[in-house]
């Protein structure tokens, strides 16, 4: 089944105490649709992390909707069968994986479980689709049967990836996922998401302070601040024609302004 749209619609979000509260999401919108790659940039604390959670349902707007094809994705979670349906369809890779793996479980019962309960394969199948997501994020075959306390931060980062891919997701949202990394490895996930996503007409939601990365697998680009979204455009024109002074200052700490193609 081919998904339509994910869309956020005016959402706003704060946190604290009514009488301190800081808006995290002042009105944002977003649709994402098949096919589409978009990047998501902007300072720390800019609201990143809040849009892309809500997208995949771990949070929800204080006011504004978020919707998977018409219907609230509160709604998809709420009934254990639609549950599992938009989980197949979403898939999320979280900024920080210290505390998105069972640290009981080794990483092969981790990235196994989504193709148990959610494709329904067999121990057997599933572990051979663990081991092919293994080899192609250049990661060693034994260490799978770590503990997630027992690999580096960018290692736990690779299995995470293979744990949201390994349902073959049609939407997946990533959060910082090759931050962790060093150069070399940031260039095989880049090209292994991107090809994923081409491959399968499937929408990628990158989310990154690295602007080289965002605008390398990106086809168009949302700028953050401050909750807001400052700009967005093709990742070209984004690139090339900035139009904030905002994007062109991060534009231009990385020297990137007029020097891609
Ligand atoms: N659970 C929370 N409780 C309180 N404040 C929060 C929470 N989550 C986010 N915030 C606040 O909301 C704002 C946006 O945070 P968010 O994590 O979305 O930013 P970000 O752009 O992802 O930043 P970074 O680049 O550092 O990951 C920040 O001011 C942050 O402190
Ligand atoms: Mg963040």
């Amino acid at each position: 089944m081919g998904f339509e749209h994910l869309t956020v619609t005016n959402a706003r979000r704060s946190f604290g105490t009514r009488r301190r509260a800081h808006l995290a999401l002042d009105g944002v919108d977003l649709d994402v649709t098949p096919g589409a790659r978009i990047g998501i940039v902007g300072e720390s604390g800019s609201g990143k992390s809040t849009l892309s959670r809500m997208l995949v349902g771990l949070d929800t707007p204080d006011t504004g909707d978020v919707s998977f094809d018409g219907r609230p994705v509160r709604s998809w979670l709420s009934d254990r069968r639609d549950l599992l349906e938009f989980r197949r369809a979403v898939q999320y890779i979280p900024q920080d994986t210290t505390s998105s793996f069972d640290p009981r479980r080794t990483l092969r019962d981790s990235v196994r479980m989504p193709a148990l309960t959610l494709l329904g394969l067999t121990t057997r199948e599933a572990d051979e689709r663990v081991d092919e997501m293994v080899a192609s994020l250049g990661l060693a075959p034994d260490m799978a049967d770590r503990r997630p306390g027992h690999v580096s931060g960018g290692q736990r980062q690779r299995f995470a990836i293979a744990r949201a891919l390994i349902v073959e997701p049609q939407v997946v949202v990533c959060d910082e996922v090759v931050s962790a990394l060093d150069v070399s490895v940031q260039g095989v996930i880049l090209n292994l998401l991107k090809e994923y996503v081409l491959g399968r007409q499937a929408a990628l939601v990158f989310v990154s302070h690295g602007l080289p990365a965002t605008a390398f697998i990106s086809s168009d680009m949302v700028v953050m601040r401050g909750g807001r979204i400052l700009e967005r455009g093709t990742t070209h024109r984004v690139v090339e024609h900035a139009e904030d002074p905002y994007t062109q200052g991060l534009l231009s700490a990385y020297a990137l302004a007029g020097g891609t193609a």
